[in-house]
């Protein structure tokens, strides 16, 4: 990695959050000076500590060595800068429209600190057609023209939760310029950080590649866990059936689950039906599809219990993936309501998610008369309990492995009746 080349040496980034925190560590170390800026104090002031609000490898001793060589540092609201970089969320609303609010917000207060030859990059996911239109409109009040005083990019992030800091140096760049010059000024900015290719395009080819991306996983994961589904109505283990579906050269199904959590993955394809959803007709099923799969694991669940009077589930995860602490959209809370919607009685264990709708016990109470463990979320923490020591403690010995990654000889060797997908 070589230093800053171009003009652009201070970055202001806004939203230190997944995204944000990664990114301004990684470009602070990079040799760039970096403000980070927030709307949560704890998180400025856990960063200016050389501390970092969420679980992820790596990130701490990154952010640390960040802060003490000087080239990073949080606060509350944006300064000037040469390159400002936007990284807020974007979720969706109850009808499944974006919500665009943080990025409006985020953009309206760089406003007043922008000037001629800046450059402003969004990282955040967004619908086609917004890097171009809604963004640039907000930040032309400057009275800056775009492409002229002003360049704007759109640079998606592909991070992946758990790999964040490896992938955010290997992983390829897309980076859509509202012009070619904005393009290559962004790329600029991402080159001394990056290992990966850097691919300079449009703002809507780099808002559609990422929107496709994220679809794709999601139609492969529908049509997934709707094999798990057919194949169950088979009396087939759909696991099986997939695996050896996949020793065929070119066939590469992935894995049923209890659904798609995350900040990505069930949000952004909504994205691609809210711009044409006469056309976006795949997309649209797969989402209800996986939308489906918590409250199919929750019936699947219960017809297990169907002879247990006043169930109680011990639910083993609540996170959207193994080994993070993120919750957000996790098809675990939805299964979790569907159970207790279904009379069963309902406690959740997670070791790394700690703010959640529903109360974290820890193992021992959780697992305590229980009739059923319902392993939602593949934490490799689940994989080394005793079989025999959690049978002990409960009622009824069943154990629904929803990721398959459990030992079923031991917990069956251990009267256990085991269930998969
Ligand atoms: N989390 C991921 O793995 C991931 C991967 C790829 C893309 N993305 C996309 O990146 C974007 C950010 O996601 P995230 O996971 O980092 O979100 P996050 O919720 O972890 O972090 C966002 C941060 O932005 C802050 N914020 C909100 N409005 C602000 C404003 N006006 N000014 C300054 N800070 C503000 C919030 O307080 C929060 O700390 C989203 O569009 C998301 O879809 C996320």
């Amino acid at each position: 990695m070589s230093g800053p080349e171009e003009a652009a040496k201070e970055i202001c980034v806004l939203g230190l959050g997944y995204v944000g925190l990664p990114t301004a560590a990684m470009l602070a170390v990079s040799g760039f000076s970096v403000t980070g800026v927030d709307l949560r104090a704890d998180v400025v002031d856990a960063v200016n500590a050389g501390d970092v609000p969420i679980e992820e490898v790596g990130l701490k001793t990154v952010v640390q060595a960040a802060v003490n060589s000087g080239n990073l540092r949080a606060q509350a609201s944006p300064e000037e800068a040469d390159a400002f970089i936007i990284a807020v969320p974007t979720p969706i609303r109850e009808d499944h429209t974006a919500d665009l609010s943080y990025v409006e917000q985020a953009a309206r207060s760089i406003v007043p600190h922008l000037r001629k030859g800046n450059l402003v990059v969004l990282e955040s996911t967004v619908p086609p057609g917004t890097t171009d239109g809604l963004l640039t409109d907000i930040l032309a009040e400057s009275g800056l023209v775009p492409k002229e005083e002003l360049f704007i990019a759109h640079c998606p992030e592909r991070i992946l939760p758990g790999r964040i800091l490896t992938e955010l140096v290997q992983n390829d760049r897309v980076i859509g310029g509202i012009d070619e010059e904005s393009a290559r000024r962004a790329a600029e900015i991402y080159r001394p950080m990056v290992e990966g290719e850097v691919f300079p395009t449009t703002a809507v080819v780099a808002e559609l590649a990422k929107l496709v991306e994220n679809a794709s996983r999601d139609v492969g994961i529908a049509f997934a866990n709707e094999v798990a589904r057919i194949s169950r109505k088979h009396g087939a283990d759909g696991r099986e059936v997939i695996a050896l579906a996949n020793r065929h050269p070119r066939v590469h199904i992935l894995d049923p689950g209890a659904g798609v959590g995350g900040h990505c993955i069930p949000v952004d394809p909504w994205f691609l039906v809210e711009g044409a959803p006469d056309l976006a007709r795949v997309v649209r099923t797969a989402r209800e599809t996986n939308d489906a799969q918590p409250l199919w694991v929750a019936e699947r669940t219960m017809r297990e219990l169907d002879a247990v009077e006043d169930p109680k589930i011990s639910v083993w995860g609540v996170a959207y993936k193994g080994n993070v602490d993120d919750a957000r959209e996790t098809p675990a809370l939805a299964v979790l309501k569907a159970l207790e919607a279904k009379g069963a009685r309902v406690s959740a264990v997670d070791f790394h998610v700690k703010r959640f709708a529903y109360q974290i016990d820890d193992l021992e109470a959780s697992v305590t008369d229980a009739d059923c463990v319902l392993l939602l979320t593949d934490h490799r923490e689940f994989c080394f309990f005793e079989p025999a020591a959690i049978g002990e403690r409960m009622r009824t010995r069943i154990v629904f492995d929803t990721r398959s990654c459990l030992a079923h000889e031991r917990w069956e060797a251990a009267g256990f009746k085991v269930v998969t997908l």
